[in-house]
């Protein structure tokens, strides 16, 4: 599955944004790791679509579609117990993509309601100042509520967290007293990792363990308190007749005005077209041999999944990507959605509202 993820391997470090480098002369080709936004032929979709043809024509059994979805968080812990933080990425597009990750749009602020920068109106507290307010409500076991994170300004989620690939550089860059990040994960051998991470901070996050895909699992915030939910390469993992009730009711976690962010597999992604026959389950859904399984996006089924949930479109892009090999001098065709949603401002009021 690693080896799938290659999206952020990028020469010299620092990343672009997505969708800067334009192969214009197809003999450049090789002169670089990869291309962006590549035009496929018909030729080229038509070949995609009959190969999807050819490996979803032989189903796994019944039996076995059931035990994947039984054990499938089982599955994800013995990969974490092979990979253990070497699936770890340092991924350099974040912030470039999201920046609603690095900092927050209504200003900086303590649980003491003071505003720092970016905000509007207010009493400032120079930074440091505001840092050790914090601190100090907190040591003093004031600055804790009902709720992991209740005194944060800020809340953001990331849900199918793994070892922390996001948690940790958004801890990592933003640093905003106000923040406090979740990070949770079907796997608890994914969620051991994050907690033994050197940079795990309890006063600034909370790893814990939770099924996207349970309804009867409850979020440890309550509904209207996240001001950022974050999924990658998580959704896809889902079997797809869950989707719709995982997606409504992480939309009910949001703040009204608050972000959905998604990036995962799209449709006709290399890794789609690599699957051999027998590892379908259903119509562009597979397991891998490792018995973790992966669902192909269309823009359009997101775009479904997402405005059912009550939410509005701000991006939904397909990033289709040329990856080169230059060294075995191999192209490689990727293909990834990245989507944008919010909650409307004037979402209907229910549940309890978090500050
Ligand atoms: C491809 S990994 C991505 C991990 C992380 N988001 C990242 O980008 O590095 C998918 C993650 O989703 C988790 N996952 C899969 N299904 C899940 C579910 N139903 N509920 C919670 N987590 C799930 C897996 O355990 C795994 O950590």
């Amino acid at each position: 599955m690693a080896a799938e993820e290659q999206e952020e391997q990028e020469e010299g470090g620092k990343r672009p944004q997505f969708g800067n480098r334009q192969l214009r002369d197809p003999s450049r080709v090789f002169q670089h790791n990869a291309w962006d936004n590549v035009e496929w032929s018909n030729e080229q979709e038509s070949a995609a679509y009959q190969k999807v043809q050819e490996n979803s024509s032989q189903l796994v059994p019944p039996e076995k579609q059931e035990e994947y979805e039984s054990k499938a968080n089982g599955f994800w812990d013995a990969f974490y117990t092979i990979h253990e933080n070497r699936f770890f990425k340092d991924r350099h597009w974040l912030f470039t993509e999201f920046p609603e990750l690095a900092s927050p749009s209504g200003g900086r602020r303590c649980p003491d309601g003071h505003v720092t920068e970016g905000g509007t109106g207010g009493d400032a507290h120079p930074k440091e100042v505001q840092a050790e307010i914090c601190r100090g409500l907190r040591d003093m076991g004031l600055g804790e509520g009902a709720f992991p994170g209740e005194t944060a300004s800020y809340r953001i989620m990331e849900v199918g967290c793994g070892v922390g690939n996001t948690v940790f550089p958004i801890l990592q860059n933003n640093p905003d007293p106000g923040l406090f990040v979740y990070g949770c994960d079907f796997s608890s051998t994914a969620v051991e990792l994050v907690k033994s991470n050197p940079h795990y901070d309890p006063s600034r996050c909370l790893a814990f363990v939770h099924d996207l895909s349970d309804e009867r699992a409850s979020y440890p915030m309550p509904e209207q308190s996240l001001d950022v939910i974050v999924l990658i390469f998580v959704l896809s993992a889902v079997l797809p007749n869950k989707m719709q009730s995982a997606v409504s009711r992480l939309s009910r976690l949001l703040k009204p005005g608050g972000s959905l962010l998604l990036r995962d597999y799209g449709r006709y992604d290399m890794a789609q077209l690599r699957f051999k026959k027998g590892r379908c389950l259903s119509d562009n859904f597979y397991v891998r041999g490792d018995g973790t399984r992966v669902y192909f996006f269309t823009q359009d089924e997101l775009g479904v999944l997402f405005t059912s949930a009550g939410l509005e479109t701000v991006q939904n892009v397909a990033d289709r990507r040329l990856q080169v090999n230059r060294g075995k001098q191999l192209t490689m065709y990727r293909v990834w959605i990245q989507c944008k949603y919010r909650k409307p401002r004037d979402a209907a009021q229910q549940g309890n509202r978090a500050p």
